[in-house]
């Protein structure tokens, strides 16, 4: 059988909170944080320009103090036992670290998707994103020999603050096995999502913008995936919780 995915168009936390307790297997997702504001200011992070893929200039941001909802959000749907990643730049690590941890996730360390190459900026130009490895429970990594640093290319002129696909299979690999439920509140053009069900694994994505969501649906019809479709209409509600 394909792997299956269903969309959603919502608030991430809105979203979340729709969702049954212990009902995702993993989250990796990439919020629009308050800090990209100010990369955006100075040029350090992607362009601003039109897309091929989008139509807006830019997203809204998700402000630092709507975290503590977030996160408790995450905590609650998260099966016992399963992990969260979180990409964020080290001003966004101090915030969101201690909120997590207060909701009672375990931070194990920041894993560095290392771009390869120099982007803009002034001062040590950024070569290099963070992502927040937390764990709810205790779940082993599903190969122990991968390291802290994860090379890939930087995506050129997609979706804006586009991740690449092969950063976020590494992280299914690890923590999932086929057939389980990953998650992504703030979906963007759909990266996580192509990552699981290029690995057996089954998406739920969220997002509040339209061009995010029909990029989504598109790489993951072409990646081969089946769309669930609920009573509530397309792309409402995943149509089962098992
Ligand atoms: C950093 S981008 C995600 C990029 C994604 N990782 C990718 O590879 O394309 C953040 C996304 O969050 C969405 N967003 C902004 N505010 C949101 C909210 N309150 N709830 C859900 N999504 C939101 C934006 O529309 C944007 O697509």
């Amino acid at each position: 059988m394909p792997p299956s995915f269903s969309l959603h168009q919502a608030d991430a936390v809105d979203w979340l909170r729709e969702l049954p307790d212990g009902s995702v297997d993993l989250v990796i997702t990439d919020p629009p944080y308050e800090s990209l504001e100010k990369h955006r200011k100075v040029g350090t992070t992607t362009r601003l320009k039109h897309s091929k893929s989008s139509s807006n200039d830019w997203f809204t941001i998700f402000e630092n103090e709507r975290f503590p909802a977030l996160f408790s959000e995450l905590y609650r749907v998260l099966k016992k036992n399963t992990h969260l990643y979180m990409f964020c730049d080290q001003e966004t690590m101090f915030v969101a670290k201690p909120i997590a941890e207060e909701v009672g996730f375990r931070f194990w360390k920041p894993l560095v998707w290392d771009k390869r190459k120099i982007g803009m900026g002034y001062h040590y130009r950024a070569r290099y994103e963070l992502i927040l490895f937390f764990e709810k429970g205790k779940r082993k990594l599903n190969d122990l020999s991968v390291p802290d640093v994860i090379e890939a290319t930087r995506v050129w002129a997609g979706y804006p603050t586009e991740k690449p696909v092969e950063v976020s299979e590494i992280l299914v690999r690890q923590s999932t096995v086929a057939g389980e439920v990953v998650v992504d509140p703030f979906c963007g053009s759909g990266s996580t999502g192509v990552a699981a069900v290029n690995l057996g694994r089954r998406f739920w994505g969220c997002d509040v913008g339209d061009e995010a969501l029909s990029v989504t649906r598109r790489r993951l019809l072409d990646a081969g995936a089946t769309e669930q479709v609920s009573e509530r209409g397309a792309g409402q509600v995943p149509l089962s919780f098992e």
